[in-house]
């Protein structure tokens, strides 16, 4: 399969709780390259426009509170089959969930709280991919 794209965050929890580091770590050494790479931090009215998908959901609110409650880490990354990928090396949304040795199952205390967020389509990777870096910004 031809190398693509996927777009993540390292969530507030992870960067508040010193993680960045072994998150990036862990992206490398699951064969991901970084393309770009920023830290950030979104306006609430920003986190409500990335997450406008969830907006009729019961978590709607807390989810937007939760990601602009501190800065976030944002990057695009390259692998083979890297959506699918990354969301392995992620894990269950609901880090109780998730396969030990995923980075929510190591980083991440609870459900609104994930520690990482990952593209969940080609499309979306590169909707949110756009949300967040220009040309200049990509490698
Ligand atoms: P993400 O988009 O952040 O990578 O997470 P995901 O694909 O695994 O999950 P998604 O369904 O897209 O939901 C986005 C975020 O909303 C929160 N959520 N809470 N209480 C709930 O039932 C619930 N469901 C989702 C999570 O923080 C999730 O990461
Ligand atoms: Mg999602």
């Amino acid at each position: 399969m031809a190398t693509n794209r996927t777009f993540t965050m390292i969530k507030p929890d992870a960067v508040a709780n010193g993680y960045i580091g072994a998150i990036l770590d862990d992206i490398t050494k699951g064969g991901f390259k970084i393309v770009a790479l920023k830290y950030t931090r979104l306006s609430a009215e920003k986190a409500g426009e990335f997450y406008a998908v969830h907006k009729e959901r019961p978590f709607y609110g807390d989810l937007v509170s939760f990601m602009s409650s501190g800065p976030i880490v944002a990057a695009i990354l390259e692998k083979d089959n890297a959506i699918e990928d990354f969301r392995k090396l992620i894990g269950a949304t609901d880090p109780a969930k998730a396969e030990p040795g995923t980075i929510r199952n190591k980083y991440a205390k609870s459900i609104d709280a994930n520690a990482i967020h990952g593209s969940d389509s080609d499309a979306n990777a590169e909707i949110e991919g756009n949300f967040f870096f220009s040309a200049f910004e990509r490698f």
